[in-house]
């Protein structure tokens, strides 16, 4: 099976083909997504809230990426992995973003890497880039930043503010990036943002004009509830399980399971 690669998706966006995205955090659900023919894995940082039970994003070290993401690498026969960089690992140096990259792509498999901001990351994008790695940007809603927006708030919902994102998502294209996220703006905003690139845009909160979507996995199967509004539920994952669970319980203390069917001679 051939492997997506950044060509792949532009081409797609050329073609006016969505672009699907979603979260993966392991082997096994790689695995599905992958042959149900997702385009772009995901190895978010939202691990630190859906998988680590964390209130946000922030604690997600560098070692959990690259776990997460050479576990997902494994599972993705032909989807492109994308591998998130986390809180703290490109804030501090160009040298010290291009140090952290390269890990995440050589220890963990990541094929391109994402990272959170503005105009401010261009710098960094452009080292990545040399380096030989394609960068997804993100921008809106940007989770890293929740205490500086107060919550996890819409963005760009002011004049100003969307004017700020549109001249951010094209510095970012300028720096190289292949790919944007733009999560949880006013549609207007997004459309006028995809329109103005030659570049994908993702949405997730954003609306239905960019170039694709991407939802957290978990949260579109119903097996976790981030509450956002832009959420689908495709499935109640979470009432299956509960329902599962609470049967086998029930089996095991009334001494129906395991019957003689499930036993070795
Ligand atoms: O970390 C993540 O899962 C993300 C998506 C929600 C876009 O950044």
């Amino acid at each position: 099976m051939k492997k997506k690669t950044v060509l792949d998706i532009l081409e797609m966006m050329e073609k006016g083909e969505k672009i699907t995205m979603l979260t993966a955090y392991d082997y096994v659900m790689a695995s599905i997504l992958d042959e149900a023919g997702t385009d772009l894995l995901l190895v978010g940082d939202t691990m630190g809230m859906v998988v680590h039970g964390n209130p946000t994003t922030l604690p997600v070290t560098l070692e959990d990426s690259i776990r997460h993401t050479q576990a997902v690498a494994r599972g993705a026969k032909q989807a492109m992995v994308i591998g998130d960089l986390p809180f703290g690992t490109f804030q501090v140096s160009v040298e010290e973003t291009v140090r952290n990259v390269i890990k995440l792509v050589k220890i963990g498999n990541a094929e391109t890497v994402k990272l959170e901001g503005g105009s401010e990351r261009c710098e960094a994008v452009k080292k990545i880039l040399d380096a030989g790695i394609p960068v997804m940007g993100h921008l809106g809603l940007t989770p890293q930043s929740i205490h500086k927006f107060g919550g996890f708030k819409v963005q760009g919902k002011t004049e100003e503010s969307a004017r700020l994102l549109l001249e951010e998502s094209k510095q970012l294209e300028k720096a190289g990036i292949f790919s944007l996220v733009l999560e949880a703006i006013p549609w207007k905003v997004a459309k006028k943002i995809t329109d103005s690139l030659s570049i994908p845009t993702i949405g997730i909160g954003a609306g239905p004009y960019c170039d694709g979507q991407v939802l957290v996995t978990y949260d579109l199967l119903g097996y976790f509830d981030f509450g956002a509004k832009f959420v689908k539920r495709y499935l109640n994952l979470k009432e299956q399980i509960l329902k599962a669970i609470q049967e086998y319980n029930r089996e095991v203390r009334e001494g129906i399971f395991p019957d003689l069917s499930y036993s070795y001679e």
